[in-house]
């Protein structure tokens, strides 16, 4: 089983031809409300794949918390770990224009993780295979999590995005780290590639249309990216994510899930929503014979 623990958002995405400027008002062309936020977006990706997993975050008790629940239910996404509160769900503003995006995350319920929360990871950890953390919740409650990991021995992976609450503390669990190109810059400054070469099969960079880089015991190891035609980037770290989780628990090496994760995001960002165009297995299988 894998275990998702983090955030679930309604992502509320507007179309535009070009980014307003300062104090500008522009028209867009398209407004959509799609289920988003980082974990529920890396729990969608490992269900599409075919994978067992189970979310453990929390809503709002209005609509979109409900909506939201009855989207990863629909996936086959285990639910009964998700805890509804008096706070708004999570929401992102997304603008999105010529294959680039803006955010800006109102985390709301995502921000109220209890107790009872803790009891879950306690419950739920021992019994995974996988678990995957972001940095949309609480960050003491990431820190709890990647302890519980450890204690049990539990492979976990740390997409630390967003980086705002990054703190170097993160670097000292034991867990598989997935930046992007400007989260890496952030956490080990613009010498990251040197950095990271003292952190062999622990960290995979993500280099959007670039593919991926990871340090080995050999030398760096780049995957290349796929030439696809983008209509939208949102989560497309995401469903690398959820894929990673995928293969890593299939027992494959670091390596063939790094590939197969690289082939499931570029597929990803073919449709506009960040869950919209997370592929199934045999899509990314032919998409690597490529
Ligand atoms: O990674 C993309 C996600 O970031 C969006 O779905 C949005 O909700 C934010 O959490």
């Amino acid at each position: 089983m894998i275990t998702v623990i983090g955030s679930i958002n309604m992502d509320l995405v507007v179309r535009t031809d070009n980014f307003p400027k300062q104090g500008e008002t522009r028209l867009g062309d398209l407004f959509a409300t799609i289920p988003g936020g980082k974990g529920a977006n890396q729990a969608v990706a490992a269900a599409r794949l075919g994978a067992e997993v189970t979310m453990l975050g929390v809503v709002g008790k209005d609509a979109f918390g409900q909506e939201l629940t009855k989207t990863l239910q629909d996936e086959g996404i285990h639910t009964t770990a998700i805890q509804s509160v008096d706070e708004p769900t999570g929401i992102a503003n997304i603008l999105v224009s010529n294959q680039d995006n803006r955010i800006i995350v109102v985390p709301g319920a995502n921000h109220v993780w209890d107790e009872q929360m803790v009891a879950e990871m306690k419950r739920l950890i021992p019994k995974s295979k996988v678990v995957i953390f972001q940095l949309e919740i609480p960050i003491d409650m990431v820190k709890k999590g990647l302890a519980i990991c450890q204690e049990h021995s539990v492979q976990a992976i740390l997409n630390p995005a967003p980086t705002d609450a990054f703190t170097e503390e993160l670097l000292h669990f034991n867990a598989l780290l997935t930046p992007n190109e400007s989260e890496a810059e952030t956490i080990w400054g613009s010498e990251w590639k040197q950095k990271i070469k003292a952190l062999p099969n622990k960290v995979v960079v993500t280099l959007g249309k670039e593919g991926a880089m990871y340090p080995s015991e050999v030398s760096d190891e780049y995957v290349t990216g796929y030439p696809v035609e983008v209509v939208d980037t949102t989560g497309a770290g995401d469903t690398f994510n959820g894929a990673l989780a995928y293969g890593l628990a299939q027992d494959w090496n670091l390596a063939k899930s790094i590939e197969f994760a690289n082939a499931a995001a570029s597929l990803s960002v073919e449709a506009l929503g960040a869950q919209t165009g997370m592929p199934n297995v045999d899509s990314v299988l032919e998409r690597m014979r490529r």
